[in-house]
């Protein structure tokens, strides 16, 4: 595996490779969630592009940018391992000159959920995986469910630019108690990482409730999934909505889950850590801890 560290290294070193290149974007510490999506990059191509970069622009005031945990060592181990080939980690300021003043907003999309909360994340995220689709040029990206928006955005924005670029969407990798895997979870001390099953656990009660009785209200099914997450003490619901899965527009909590079904996304501030979850309710629990939630 080669570790590069610029952009003309990286066009240099990726114009050698032939055959189809895979490209998974994160922002390091990786985790098994990241490496499920590596591996289903090497399912689809023959050759795998990691980018490791703690992006500025997508954090707001006040969030962790500075705190956000790093290990590149680690990580470069761990893409070694995988079978990555190139692994490419650049600084902030090889990617953001200070006159930098160019942006990709997808607009709609990131009107509610985290981008409601978090003015501007989205827009940085676009922006980077704009500038990372520029320099990698791969013929295939993979993003998780587990950021359910950012993948709704990044399909959005692959189609509106025209990127000649499959976006393959990997189900969220969780811990054994159902916790979505995340860099963020070792903000949790002990029992806060106990309460944190409470995510998980709210969602499955939604699912089920829906699957029992598909004409209940949107309204009632958001009541047993916030029923079961407000249960822990400490835990503070930063937004719990109902959405169409594609447009990801509110449903009419008044009225019953349309035919196109829906997805119920939260975010939960749990001591220093915002923990995001997502699921499907009309379709059946993936394989994996949520079915013996
Ligand atoms: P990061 O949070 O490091 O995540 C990188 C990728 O891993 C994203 O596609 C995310 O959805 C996926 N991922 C994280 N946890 C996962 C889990 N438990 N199961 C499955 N997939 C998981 O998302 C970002 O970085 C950034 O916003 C980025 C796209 C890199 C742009 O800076």
């Amino acid at each position: 595996m080669q570790r590069v560290e610029t952009i003309d290294q990286l066009r240099r070193v990726r114009g050698r490779l032939e055959g189809t290149v895979g490209f998974v974007p994160t922002l390091g510490f990786l985790h098994k969630g990241h490496l499920a999506l590596m591996r289903r990059a090497l399912d689809e191509c023959d050759h795998l592009i990691v980018s490791v970069f703690v992006n500025p622009t997508q954090f707001g005031p006040g969030e962790d940018l500075e705190d956000y945990p790093r290990d590149l060592e680690g990580d470069a181990a761990k893409c070694r391992d995988v079978g990555c080939e190139i692994l490419f980690t650049p600084e902030r300021d090889h990617i953001y000159a200070d006159n930098h003043c160019s942006w990709v907003e997808v607009k709609g999309l990131t009107d509610g959920l985290c981008g409601a909360r978090r003015p501007g994340h989205f827009r940085g995220v676009a922006t980077i995986v704009t500038k990372l689709f520029n320099v990698v040029d791969p013929d295939v990206a993979v993003f998780g469910r587990k950021d359910y928006q950012q993948l709704a955005v990044i399909r959005k924005l692959v189609c509106d630019l025209n990127f000649d670029i499959e976006i393959i969407g990997v189900d969220t990798v969780r811990e054994d108690d159902g916790l979505a895997t995340s860099s963020r979870n070792r903000y949790l001390d002990d029992q806060q990482r106990c309460q944190a099953t409470s995510l998980a656990e709210g969602l499955v009660a939604a699912q089920r409730a829906y699957q029992q009785n598909p004409d209940q209200s949107v309204a009632e099914l958001l009541d047993v999934a916030r029923e079961r997450i407000e249960g822990q003490p400490h835990t503070e619901i930063d937004y719990l909505e109902c959405v169409h899965p594609v447009t990801l527009q509110r449903l009419d909590e008044a009225v019953p889950v349309g035919e196109d079904g829906a997805v119920i996304a939260t975010a939960v501030f749990l001591g220093d850590a915002r923990l995001i979850d997502n699921l499907r309710v009309d379709q059946p629990l993936p394989e994996g801890p949520l079915r013996r939630l």
